[in-house]
């Protein structure tokens, strides 16, 4: 039997940018009690739902998350005590309503989200049910076939996530499927530290970026994709067999609006989107780049389904991958899925706020045959929810950042336990 929830807490506590987020306690009948926080982006996609910040600039620059606290303490925990802490729809919807807007401008995303996540876990508790088994059943997804994702390893940071010329947000190297999570883990760290010899030796810096992969400047885009393959040589993998290589662009970070151009500042070229999609495929002939997220800004709808086409033509298997372009809302999705502007889609729980809609966005784009990569945020915490979320709804890949940071590894470490678990 499930448990009836006793009391909600929330606190101000720091991301691992040292910024302010929610962290909420629920305390359910017999004793039981779960703790979630909530992450926060950098490179946010516009239509995300509402991160409510107290604007008070005395305290964190503003930054300060008191209005989400205190909306969970005084509004959200009065409306939940006595609820049934298993009935997550109930509960999720339950908060939409009470927040009443379309993206959770009232109480906060960030308010909300706490709450739901923090009640999962303390339902799968109450339950003595590991979290991915209990979001399994819960939300009715096949748990004999339990496995791991595919971790997607970001282990050159740009873009927003560092202070440097690299536009891509994020270079990736993706081991094998075939081989164990753990395995996949050791590649991934094992290329990590060979990248950074391969950097020392260029005399380059091994500072790292949000995300804990390596930031430095460096003279241009594929002088990185290059350290990259050396690493992985260097390391004993073999690209296009062992591993593979991905990109978050980020695209919106380096669009020029005015001019309607992508300016790669690395390289000190102002690109057409035509020509940009041009140089993607260039690389993935020449770098085993088999994932592209977010290629193009996120308002140009018309010209992300040219981009597919051209994309999929160059290699069918090749990801394309909507991120801030459909910002797991299950109305943009649909949008994309109807426009085929991609094949794969990022899923982070809070671009929308609770973990029922996370689900049914989930749900829409396996249905549709697209694959799902559960994401972190570049502002995390160690809460390891997402790891538990990917295992639950099956997941293809998740991205959780570096091989290097606490609050990276934390779900790398979750997801390596995990594993034992299941086999
Ligand atoms: P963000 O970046 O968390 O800063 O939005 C992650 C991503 O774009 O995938
Ligand atoms: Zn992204």
């Amino acid at each position: 039997m499930s448990a009836k929830i006793k009391n909600i807490v929330a606190r101000e506590i720091l991301d691992s940018r040292g910024n302010p987020t929610v962290e909420v306690k629920i305390e359910l009948t017999g004793k039981i009690t779960a703790i979630a926080a909530v992450p926060s982006g950098a490179s946010t996609g516009g239509a995300e739902a509402f991160e409510l910040r107290d604007g008070d600039l005395k305290r964190y620059g503003g930054k300060g998350v008191l209005k989400a606290v205190k909306n969970i303490n005084e509004i959200i925990a009065k409306a939940l005590k006595g609820k049934d802490a298993a009935r997550q729809q109930e509960i999720d919807n339950l908060m939409i309503k009470l927040d009443g807007t379309e993206n959770k401008t009232n109480l906060g995303a960030n308010a909300i989200l706490g709450v739901s996540l923090a009640c999962a876990r303390a339902a799968a508790k109450s339950l003595r049910m590991p979290l991915y088994k209990y979001i399994a059943d819960t939300f009715h997804f096949p748990p004999s076939t339990f496995h791991l994702p595919v971790p997607m390893f970001n282990i050159f940071n740009g873009g927003k996530h560092a202070d440097t010329n690299l536009d891509l947000q994020e270079i990736m190297i993706i081991p094998q499927a075939e081989i164990p999570f753990k395995e996949k883990v050791r590649c991934g760290a094992e290329i990590f530290h060979e990248l950074k010899n391969v950097l020392t030796q260029h005399n380059l810096d091994t500072d790292i970026g949000n995300e804990g992969g390596y930031a430095p400047d460096i003279k241009s885009t594929i002088f990185a994709f290059d350290l990259v393959l050396e690493a992985i040589k260097r390391a004993g993998y073999i690209i296009g067999k062992n591993v593979f290589l991905g990109i978050d662009a980020g695209a919106n970070s380096f669009y020029n609006e005015k001019e309607n151009h992508y300016a790669l500042k690395a390289d000190g070229v102002s690109l057409t989107s035509e020509r940009l999609v041009s140089l993607y495929i260039e690389w993935i002939g020449k770098y085993n780049l088999i994932s592209i997220e977010d290629p193009l800004n996120e308002k140009d709808w018309a010209e992300w389904r040219k981009a597919f086409i051209r994309l999929k033509t160059a290699k069918g298997d090749t990801m394309v991958i909507t991120d801030d372009l459909t910002v797991t809302n299950t109305k943009l999705l649909e949008k994309a899925i109807k426009e085929a502007v991609g094949n794969a889609i990022i899923i982070k729980p809070n671009q929308i706020g609770t973990l029922s809609e996370t689900i049914k966005t989930v749900k829409m784009a396996k249905k549709a045959g697209w694959k799902i990569i559960v994401s972190h945020r570049s502002g995390e915490t160690c809460d390891s929810f997402i790891a538990d979320l990917a295992v639950g709804v099956g997941a293809d890949f998740i991205k959780a950042g570096s091989l290097s940071r606490g609050e990276r590894l934390a779900k790398y470490n979750r997801l390596m336990e995990i594993e034992e678990e299941i086999k």
